[in-house]
């Protein structure tokens, strides 16, 4: 696992916003008084997920309001997709957000 520090000001509140760790946009949000760190692509039809909100557990994509589980990524029932929800690690120093190999061959392309 590769782990990137969140170079980011993180609200106490809940909020739903964009990050870049190595350039890649990925979405940032605290639900719940939980924080997760998401995909910013919407599987739909690519809407931008940071522009969206939370509701009952679930991220809502702002286009066309389908929604993703927090807990697991999946979409809601009907839907048949999901969303990569990445592991996060609170250290003295800041919050980490972590990557596979796998994913990062996928996040980071280059
Ligand atoms: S693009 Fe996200 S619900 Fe359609």
């Amino acid at each position: 696992m590769n782990w990137h520090k969140i170079e980011t000001d993180i609200p106490e509140q809940d909020f739903v916003k964009q990050i870049q760790i190595n350039g890649k946009k990925l979405c940032l949000l605290r639900h719940r008084e939980r924080l997760f760190v998401v995909q910013n692509s919407c599987p739909h039809a690519g809407g931008i997920l940071s522009g969206g909100w939370c509701r009952n557990g679930h991220l809502v994509c702002p286009i066309h309001r389908w929604e993703y589980n927090l807990e697991n990524g999946r979409g809601a029932a009907g839907q048949g997709d999901y969303i990569d929800i990445y592991p996060i690690e609170t250290r003295e120093d800041g919050i980490y957000v972590g990557f596979r190999e796998s994913w990062i061959k996928k996040l980071f392309r280059k």
